[in-house]
């Protein structure tokens, strides 16, 4: 009899809803295995190996776009090339200063890095909490758990007032934060062209006025072979600004090879995510990409998404009129980004597109 199976999950059964309650009950966090000396990855993060396979391209480069050049028709054609491609691109001379930055990482290592006992009190699943941090937001919705442990905040519209925020990445959070909100302006401003929309058109929309500023820590993995920092998927806000440090491993899916986001100095990566697919009625690309588990750690990032996220909204969104026409007709529902977020928490990161729900 063949015993051998393809997910790993099968190969010996357990009771995972146990190992999974187990483990968030630690609040300590991947981390907090690493820091116990575990030399095997749990149950719980083993990934089937169709999902950890390796099948890389060099072919293709993550265009690098400086903000500063003078040629603002060619960094127009560069984003628009970029977005309705590849969905990722990456720029420079963006504005933010290095040292906030990378001022930014340390304040994300020094929340992960702080007394479990201090950081076990911010542990919680509930996003009406200033700050939320805990293992894999979709932990008990997804197949595998994956090697990494996140805080978030939502930084704007309503920021939480500094003293709600913990010391160690209060202000470095919110400096960055500052930033990364201007820069929004600049990039929706460069976007709105790309699509041949007056400047302010998606600022109009109010597309870049929420952020939530998201700090993960990927500790380093001994079996980095059986597990994911990030299981494959779209974002759901409107657009991602990533600042990664210099580990490396994040990847983006392109014409069914991953491409190695490699780091940058001073460059940040911008993506489409799923709510500028849909108002660019497909024109712009959501693109899956995902972070593979690294013997190397940790690594830090930060994400800031442009999302109101969860805050209730009545604003809805549909696919942008100039952009719909008799021969190009609306592909998707108006949705509220609430709604939309909402629905995209209860799904996690599973393998059926967000929008496909708001399909016409
Ligand atoms: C995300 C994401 C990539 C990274 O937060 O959605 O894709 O490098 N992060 O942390
Ligand atoms: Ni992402």
């Amino acid at each position: 009899m063949a015993t051998i199976t393809t997910t790993a999950s099968k190969i010996s059964p357990y009771n995972r809803a146990a190992e999974l309650k187990a483990f968030d009950e630690t609040k300590a966090g991947v981390q907090g295995l690493v820091e116990a000396g575990i030399k095997h990855v749990p149950r719980i993060f083993i990934n089937p190996p169709e999902t950890t396979f390796y099948k890389t391209s060099t072919t293709f480069d993550i265009p690098l776009i400086d903000l500063e050049s003078t040629d603002r028709a060619s960094i127009v054609d560069k984003v628009r090339s970029a977005s309705e491609n590849l969905g990722f691109f990456q720029v420079v001379n963006h504005g933010i200063p290095i040292s906030v930055m990378n001022e930014a990482l340390q304040g994300v290592r020094r929340f992960h890095e702080q007394d479990v006992n201090v950081k076990k009190k911010f542990y919680t699943r509930d996003p009406t909490k200033a700050l939320v941090y805990n293992t894999n937001y979709d932990l008990f919705v997804s197949p595998s758990a994956n090697w990494r442990d996140t805080y978030f905040t939502f930084m704007a519209p309503s920021p939480p007032s500094p003293e709600e925020l913990p010391e160690v990445c209060r202000d470095t959070q919110i400096e960055y934060s500052k930033h990364v909100m201007k820069l929004g302006g600049l990039l929706f401003g460069l976007i709105s062209e790309a699509l041949g929309l007056k400047t302010s058109h998606l600022g109009d929309m109010d597309c870049d006025e929420g952020l939530a500023y998201v700090g993960h820590y990927y500790p380093a993995c001994p079996q980095p072979d059986l597990t994911m920092g990030a299981t494959k998927h779209t974002d759901d806000a409107f657009i991602t600004v990533l600042l990664q440090d210099e580990i490396g491993g994040l990847q983006v899916l392109h014409q069914d090879h991953w491409i190695d986001v490699t780091p940058t100095p001073g460059a940040l990566v911008i993506n489409i995510g799923d709510l500028l697919q849909l108002i660019s009625n497909d024109r712009l690309k959501s693109v899956e990409h995902r972070v593979v588990a690294n013997e190397k750690g940790p690594r830090m990032s930060v994400a800031c998404f442009f999302s109101t996220s969860l805050a209730p909204s009545t604003k809805v969104y549909g696919p942008i009129k100039e952009l719909i026409s008799d021969e190009n007709p609306a592909k998707y529902r108006e949705t509220t980004v609430h709604d939309f977020i909402q629905y995209s928490f209860a799904k996690g990161l599973d393998d059926v597109p967000r929008l496909l729900h708001l399909k016409l």
